[in-house]
């Protein structure tokens, strides 16, 4: 078994890794990226349960995701899938939307989770927490992964969460209909202010390598999958994509305790 995860603010990444470890605690988990998929795709064909996790955006999984479920469909074949998406709100069918699409490419779909995280939207007044009460979601997703780990480890019974018909109607109905545009491609909104000092860590950490600095300057070449990695990292606050400034930089980091 392995994890493959696409996380821009942390979370992600945090909730594989704490249900891969307690399923398996051998198991390995790889982050995506244009510059990781050839060994990616090499992981995928020598194993065969994959956990694939991502954010939810707008009750989609991000672009990427499908992007490279389809430009790789014939390394899903027989595999054993299980989606996790994590969410600030409202996931709808998140996991639905990955599974649907790997369905298609003759993957068998085990399970899928949604998990409520801290809000990555790192431009936006929406959603946003206190410091303490993010504490509070992040340690009612630690004891859902738990349970859930016990459950697939002694019953070997797989959560379904997004996966059914009423999850579809729910995210079709309660999102992706009026929020489709933002999803169907890569993005071109991201902006970059006159702030940015050319320190380059935004291009270093961009899964979609859609930042360069050139002669001290950033160029963005418009395939973001708005992951916001960039925005919550950037030292000047210089990064929007959705909003017009940064409000808070949601990086998972600032939420757990020291030794975590
Ligand atoms: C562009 C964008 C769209 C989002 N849309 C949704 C959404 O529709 N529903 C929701 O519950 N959370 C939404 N979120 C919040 C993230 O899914 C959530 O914070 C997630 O845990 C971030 O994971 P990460 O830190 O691994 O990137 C959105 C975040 C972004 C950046
Ligand atoms: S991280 Fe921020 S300051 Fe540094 S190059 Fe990127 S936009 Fe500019
Ligand atoms: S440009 Fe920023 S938000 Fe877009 S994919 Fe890269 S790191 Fe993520």
């Amino acid at each position: 078994m392995i994890g493959i995860y696409l996380s821009g603010t942390g979370n992600t990444k945090y909730c594989l890794n704490k249900l891969t470890r307690a399923l398996d605690e051998n198991s390995a988990v790889y982050a995506l990226s244009l510059k990781e998929e050839e060994n990616i795709v090499n992981e995928i064909k020598n194993n065969d349960t994959i956990f694939l996790a991502y954010p939810t955006q707008f009750s989609n999984c991000p672009y990427y995701i499908r992007d490279f479920i389809k430009r790789h469909k014939d390394i899903w074949k027989d595999k054993k899938v299980f989606c996790m998406a994590t969410m600030g709100l409202f996931a709808g069918d998140a996991t639905g939307c990955a599974a649907r699409l790997l369905k298609k490419c003759k993957a068998k779909i085990i399970g899928g989770v949604q998990l409520k995280m801290p809000d990555a939207v790192c431009d936006s007044k929406l959603l946003k927490k206190s410091v303490e009460e993010n504490r509070k979601i992040i340690l009612e997703a630690d004891k859902r992964i738990k349970e859930i780990a016990n459950i697939i480890k002694e019953k070997n019974i797989y959560p379904k969460e997004g996966l059914g018909f009423l999850a579809h109607l729910a995210g079709l109905f309660g999102q992706r209909l009026w929020f489709y545009s933002k999803t169907k491609g890569y993005s071109k909104k991201l902006k970059i202010n006159s702030n940015c000092i050319g320190c380059g860590m935004c291009a270093n950490g961009c899964p979609m390598n859609n930042l360069k600095l050139v002669e001290g300057k950033m160029v963005i070449f418009g395939k973001c999958t708005m992951c916001y990695r960039c925005i919550t990292n950037c030292p000047k606050k210089a990064i929007t994509l959705i909003g017009k400034e940064v409000i808070e930089q949601c990086k998972i980091e600032n939420y757990l305790p020291n030794n975590e």
